[in-house]
């Protein structure tokens, strides 16, 4: 057998999901044509300088420089490589439909086009490539998803669950070219058509939704009936049929993507006369979660007015400085409509909130942040908040309480340090 040549890869849109994209297929050996329209972000990735907060990807990037080829040139893409991968991100419109229009520019420039293949990992409604087939019939066309996680996106697209690549009769050489690059990496390769593989990820990230939002209502009646929603997701996890991942209760899931694809899926379904009421229900749990931390606050304080309150953490996750959606958005401007003052601390997510939270001060410490506070909110499970000296951090406040949003403290440490300690869900006293 004759070893395979590396394919060379092109790629669309240098955000996230780009990103990590062009970075993985380099460190296979492939040679990588990356291009984005923001000339000054082509040129910072050039030099190696990375704006996004993603561990392991500077040092990937940094390690296979010479084979990743950053550009604001289509045609250099078109010149070098067959595959396209488009990044491009399809964030929600007014609607909440997924706004397409990123992907359409892509489309346009490939008019006419029969040499390349389109791989579509931007997010899309199902549907979207069959419109692209019908206007653009001689370019071949490939939906591949992509299912990596914020923070841990280089080991998820190095070590797949599963690869989906969805194509319709004639473009086979294309999805073949993609499944090649994609064997080695391992994980199930799942060969289907492209409005299925479409669907895939779409249903995938609203079932995560839903089992969240899910195991934040089982929280809620916990408080109610005196039980441990810890316990419970622990005891219902060890069925193989439910399995412990993301049923982890607490304020309320947030980021780029949830947020995004549960909605553009009611509206997809809307929009094709089928009324999905359970993803009414996800998204509403969801809005609720991150208000009910201002109740546990009233219950130990009454009145927030005047009062000041730490947030820790303000990504939408630990790993990441990503703020997009994040809880800490909707819980500070709640605070701040209760007439409490506002003070947050991110070990990442500090210069970007500084132009989306103007309102709120931010420490340049944990320790500062809690400094006289009447109340600490755990938004963001950063590991550095764990080793706080939380015995400490209770004297310097004002009021030693704590709403713990990701029940990511040991509820009977930091009550023996002195706090009033209410978790999501964590019995009668939570
Ligand atoms: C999500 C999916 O997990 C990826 O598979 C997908 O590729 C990606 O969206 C996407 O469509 O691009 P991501 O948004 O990076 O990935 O982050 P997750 O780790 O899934 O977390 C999403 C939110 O859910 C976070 O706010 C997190 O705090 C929350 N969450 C997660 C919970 O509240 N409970 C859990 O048990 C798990």
């Amino acid at each position: 057998m004759t070893a395979r040549s590396p394919e060379a890869v092109g790629v669309v849109g240098v955000g996230w999901v780009g990103l990590v994209t062009a970075a993985c297929f380099a460190s296979q050996g492939h040679e990588v044509w990356a291009m984005d329209v923001d000339a000054a972000k082509v040129e910072r990735l050039s030099r190696g300088e990375l704006s996004i907060h993603e561990p392991g990807l500077p040092e990937l990037v940094r390690e296979h420089q010479e084979r990743l080829n950053f550009t604001t040139s289509m045609d250099e893409l078109l010149a070098n490589a067959k595959l396209l991968f488009c990044c491009v991100d399809t964030p929600p419109t007014y609607s909440g439909d997924a706004d397409l229009s990123r992907v359409l520019s892509v489309v346009e420039q490939l008019s006419g086009d029969s040499e390349h293949a389109l791989v579509m990992k931007s997010t899309v409604p199902s549907g979207t490539g069959e419109s692209i087939r019908r206007d653009l019939p001689t370019l071949a066309y490939v939906s591949c998803p992509e299912f990596l996680k914020e923070g841990t996106a280089v080991q998820d697209f190095l070590h797949p669950d599963r690869v989906v690549i969805g194509a319709d009769p004639g473009d086979e050489w294309a999805s073949d070219a993609v499944a090649a690059l994609y064997e080695p990496l391992g994980g199930e390769i799942v060969r289907t058509d492209v409005a299925s593989a479409e669907m895939i990820k779409l249903a995938s990230n609203a079932f995560l939704a839903t089992k969240i939002s899910f195991i934040n209502e089982i929280a809620n009646v916990c408080e109610e009936v005196g039980a441990d929603v810890t316990e419970v997701a622990r005891g219902m996890g060890l069925d193989e049929r439910i399995g412990d991942k993301f049923l982890q209760a607490g304020i309320g899931y947030g980021g780029s993507c949830f947020p995004k694809d549960v909605s553009a899926l009611k509206q997809l379904a809307g929009n094709s006369g089928y009324h999905f009421q359970l993803l009414n229900s996800v998204i509403e749990v969801n809005e609720l979660q991150k208000r009910r931390v201002i109740g546990k606050l009233t219950k130990h304080l009454g009145s927030l007015v005047g009062k000041r309150v730490a947030l820790l953490g303000l990504a939408f996750k630990p790993n990441t400085d990503d703020m997009r959606e994040a809880s800490s958005l909707v819980l500070s401007a709640r605070l701040q409509g209760e007439g409490a003052h506002v003070v947050a601390f991110d070990p990442v997510a500090h210069e970007g909130a500084e132009g989306i939270l103007p309102t709120v001060e931010l420490a340049d410490s944990a320790e500062h942040a809690l400094e006289g506070a009447d109340a600490a909110i755990l938004v963001t499970e950063w590991p550095e908040f764990a080793e706080l000296d939380w015995a400490a951090m209770a004297g310097s406040m004002r009021t030693p309480l704590i709403v713990d949003g990701r029940n990511f403290l040991d509820p009977a440490q930091v009550r023996a340090a002195g706090f009033a300690y209410e978790g999501i869900g964590r019995g009668a006293d939570a």
